[in-house]
């Protein structure tokens, strides 16, 4: 374990058995239909490497790149999409992927945005972590890894201050060091 960790909340293990399943799911539900995974960045980069490996179905990949924190523990309150223009996704079925959904922010902007392009033919979300709190618009992922507590957490894509990032678990850092 990381020496500024404090406790691991989900073990790499764990994320391997849950996103197994997550894949089954996310197969079944698009078969037949050619789906394009749209992956926010840097955030879901891991989730997307290894939930993408286990969906053996045609599909294309685009990225994104937005952030909305800088370099602290709460949200900015504003989401900045670094990249433009966004790819065009129209007559596609879109499933947009996050590392977590929190205050609901990013995923709400990029929904937003998203539905801006006419002809979509279906727009779902899959983050790895949900954080179990109360959101204005109870905006929801269509498919969720893991529904977590309201704790700031590091690891497996996730980042405080871009460390962190590459551990294989989820974490729960040392008071020491955030
Ligand atoms: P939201 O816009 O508030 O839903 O936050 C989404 C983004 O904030 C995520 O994609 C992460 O990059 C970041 N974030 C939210 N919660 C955490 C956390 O507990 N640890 C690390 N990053 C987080
Ligand atoms: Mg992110």
């Amino acid at each position: 374990m990381h020496e500024d960790v404090e406790k691991i909340l989900i073990s790499a293990e764990a994320i391997e058995r849950r996103l197994c399943e997550l894949a089954a799911q996310i197969t079944a539900d698009y078969s037949g239909r050619e789906l394009t995974v749209l992956a926010l960045l840097n955030g879901s980069f891991l989730l997307l490497a290894d939930l993408l490996r286990k969906i053996p179905l045609p599909l294309q990949l685009d990225c994104l790149s937005v952030s909305s924190y800088h370099g602290s523990t709460a949200s900015s309150g504003t989401i900045t999409f670094r990249q433009r223009p966004l790819p065009d996704l129209s007559g596609r079925h879109v499933l947009v992927l996050d590392d977590i959904l929190d205050t609901g922010l990013t995923l709400r902007s990029v929904l937003e945005k998203l539905r801006e392009t006419p002809s979509i033919q279906s727009l779902r979300t899959c983050v790895l972590l949900q954080k179990n709190i109360p959101r204005p618009d109870g905006i929801r992922a269509d498919y969720v890894g893991f529904e977590i507590g309201n704790e700031f957490v590091v690891g497996y894509g996730l980042d405080y201050k871009e460390k962190y990032r590459n551990l294989p678990y989820i974490g729960v850092l040392k008071p020491s060091a955030v």
